[in-house]
């Protein structure tokens, strides 16, 4: 039998780092809920030490969560790794994650401490740990540049304390894929109890590396355990990309030789569901989730397709979860027949009521739009996710004019703790002179730093899916609209963002 690769996913710890893509509890729980549909070996839920929101995520995610291991991550201290081992304590399986910078400028620079009190630290918090669950990783936070001699130290005497499994990450993306690889091979051969261990490989994307050199360490350095993010998230350019190196594995297994756990039909779902909750959109020629990532446009393409689908494409769209735009449900759907696709679709919508005003909102999209597909429920969902009734802002209508020549108005209903307002603005296009007409109630005084449009379905009759990213008093939050009218999928999710600004949910994102 192949030895098995493990996925550990960090979209919702390294992933989120990325500024802008902090994401609310309810957020994350729903993507850890796909993550474990697409069956995920590790789940890193959080960073419980960084924040009470971020406690209450790996907690409410270690609840939730049955079938992969769930993680937190913690510094190499007493109080981080008790406040993981805290929030982790409902899972049954749950692996606590303790890293330490190694590198000899991160630990003069950062750490401020000397290569013997690093190394005094990472056993004594190994072994704490260890006290506390058994499932141990070690990761040595900047390992890659690292002195390996060191490195390899450390890493066994982690070993004899109990960790069980060690990671190497290429923190600052600097690694070239032979020379990671050759690295980790030489670090495992100096570690006289490397056998009692996982290798991990962690990388990040400043030089467009990771997934190679993922790869590489697994190929080369014998690591077994690959962390990446779904749509490669994460801080500056990102993580290894989980579809990249899972689909490598699968596809080539001829030269890996590993099995990967993973349900790959899932990987779709989990990459647009990551995509839209962060507002950061996957560009077309992205692998394997891209829209492109399947569309032959050459004739000559085509043609080979047409005789032999093997001629153009290695990996076959629907073993990615792409199908062909069916049109799931139609105006004459019933309750019944929408409530099964949102399970089909794994939505988990808590309550009746939650179900029947979605099923309200599916009913007023079907009556304006006849077709409608996957990507237009789940974006209906999405905009009852946040204590649905309960929010600060509610969207009631809006109606605006532009004409060439005239400068745009926009009269927006909104309602403001329940009760009905209505504002008017004038702006440069609708758009504008709707969020001002929202602004000239609430003056939230938030900066706005991304607003992007997105057609869910992919022509002109499909919905507008807005994201709107503000920014106020250090905090940053998204909001996600969704209107087969993009002025008031715009305005949706202005209000969607106000929402999020004005709940107490922590959003800043956990600092590694
Ligand atoms: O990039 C990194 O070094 C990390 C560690 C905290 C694992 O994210
Ligand atoms: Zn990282």
């Amino acid at each position: 039998m192949a030895d098995k690769l493990i996925i550990f996913d960090t979209t919702l710890r390294d992933g989120e780092q990325s500024p802008g893509a902090s994401m609310t509890r309810d957020e994350k729980l729903r993507i850890a809920r796909q993550l474990e549909r697409l069956k995920v070996d590790v789940i890193e839920a959080g960073f419980a030490a960084s924040s009470n929101g971020d406690f209450e995520c790996v907690q409410a995610i270690a609840r939730a969560i049955k079938d992969s291991t769930v993680c937190s991550l913690a510094r190499a201290n007493d109080r981080d790794i008790a406040r993981a081992a805290e929030a982790l304590q409902d899972s049954a399986n749950a692996r606590i994650h303790l890293f330490i910078a190694t590198s000899p400028l991160h630990m003069e620079k950062k750490l401020r401490m000397t290569p013997d009190e690093v190394f005094e630290q990472a056993r004594l918090s190994v072994r704490f740990a260890r006290n506390l669950r058994d499932d141990i990783e070690f990761s040595a936070e900047d390992g890659y540049r690292s002195d390996i001699d060191f490195l390899a130290r450390i890493c066994e005497t982690v070993i004899d304390e109990g960790a069980t499994t060690i990671n190497i990450p290429d923190t600052v993306g600097y690694a070239i894929p032979e020379l990671y690889g050759n690295f980790l091979k030489t670090l495992r051969e100096k570690v006289p109890n490397s056998d009692k261990v996982v290798w991990s490989v962690h990388c990040h994307n400043d030089l467009g590396m990771a997934v190679a050199n993922s790869l590489a360490g697994v190929k080369i350095g014998g690591a077994r355990q690959v962390e990446c993010t779904i749509n490669g998230l994460g801080e500056r350019a990102g993580n290894c990309s989980l579809e990249e190196v899972v689909m490598a594995v699968k596809t080539r297994k001829d030269y890996f030789g590993l099995d990967v756990g993973i349900d790959t039909t899932q990987i779709l779902a989990a990459s647009k569901m990551v995509s839209s909750t962060t507002g950061f959109v996957v560009q077309p020629n992205k692998a394997v989730v891209g829209a492109n990532a399947f569309a032959h446009a050459s004739g000559i393409h085509q043609d080979g397709v047409l005789k032999a689908r093997d001629t153009y494409e290695i990996m076959r769209a629907e073993d990615v979860g792409w199908s062909a735009n069916k049109i799931v449900l139609g105006k004459l759907s019933g309750r019944n027949a929408f409530k099964q696709r949102l399970q089909e679709l794994g939505v988990m919508l808590e309550s009746e009521s939650e179900i029947m005003t979605a099923f309200a909102k599916f009913k007023e999209l079907a009556d304006r739009k006849s077709e409608i597909f996957d990507e237009d429920i789940l974006a209906l969902v999405s905009d009852e996710r946040i204590a649905p009734g309960h929010e600060q802002y509610g969207f009631v209508s809006l109606s605006q004019a532009s004409e060439t020549g005239e400068r745009p108005h926009a009269e927006i209903v909104f309602t403001i703790a329940g009760k009905e307002v209505r504002g008017h603005a004038e702006g440069n296009g609708p758009v504008d002179a709707s969020l001002k007409a929202i602004e000239s109630h609430v003056q939230s005084g938030a900066e706005m730093v991304l607003y992007s449009v997105n057609a869910i379905s992919g022509s002109t009759d499909a919905q507008g899916e807005v994201t709107v990213r503000l920014q106020n008093s250090g905090r940053v939050v998204n909001g996600v609209g969704a209107d087969p009218d993009i002025v008031v999928a715009s305005a949706k999710a202005y209000l969607s963002a106000l929402n999020k600004l004005h709940s107490k949910v922590e959003t800043v994102a956990a600092q590694g």
